[in-house]
């Protein structure tokens, strides 16, 4: 299993994985439109890499890490570090985000990246991580729990169209 920077030789890997998984997943800013290959195929490791320096970066957002979750040569899922907080951040969002894809779930990879990507965090941040997600997502929940939660508070929000109660952890 490796925790890596997302790499040319898992792109074939990551394209399929998008087509089973972009559809249904509500927050889609961290993963990408398997109809608009084309147009992300050739830059998408360089746009990685201008989001975590900070360029070309679209307006209000701040910079991020991704790292890829690969497991026998498949790619399993991501996750985005930003490496600070904006108020829409501290609203929803917070400092990491992840996902696995969907004919992965239920394995214990959620388990995986949610460590993987918390401790990475708190590395490049230097200091408690905030991750937020919806109550009702509760294999989310339970991963996070899992991470070493310092402290937790609940909050109605409403996000990506849907309005919910929102579990907030500092890890
Ligand atoms: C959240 C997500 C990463 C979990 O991935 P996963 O690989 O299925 O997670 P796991 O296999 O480690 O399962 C985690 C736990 O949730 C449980 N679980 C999984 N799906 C569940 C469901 N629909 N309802 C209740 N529990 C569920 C599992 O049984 C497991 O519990 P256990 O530890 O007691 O055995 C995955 O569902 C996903 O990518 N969702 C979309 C993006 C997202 O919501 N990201 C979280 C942002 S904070």
């Amino acid at each position: 299993m490796e925790f890596i920077k997302p790499c040319k030789q898992y792109l074939d890997s990551y394209y399929k994985a998008m087509q089973e998984t972009y559809a249904e997943t509500l927050h889609k800013y961290i993963i990408h439109n398997p109809e608009e290959y084309e147009n992300w195929k050739d830059t998408i490791f360089t746009d990685y890499e201008n989001s975590e320096k900070g360029i070309n970066l679209p307006k209000g957002f701040i910079p991020s890490a991704t790292f890829w979750l690969v497991d026998n040569g498949e790619y399993i899922g991501t996750a985005n570090i930003r490496l600070g907080l904006t108020d829409a951040l501290k609203y929803f969002g917070g400092n990491v985000g992840f996902i696995v894809k969907k004919s992965a779930r239920g394995m214990g990879y959620g388990e995986i990246i949610a460590k993987l990507s918390i401790e990475k965090a708190r590395e490049l941040l230097g200091c408690p991580v905030l991750v937020t997600c919806f109550k009702d997502n509760l294999a989310a929940t339970k991963n996070v729990e899992k991470c070493g939660v310092i402290s937790k508070a609940e909050e109605i929000i409403t996000e990506a169209g849907k309005t919910g109660m929102a579990v907030k952890y500092w890890l």
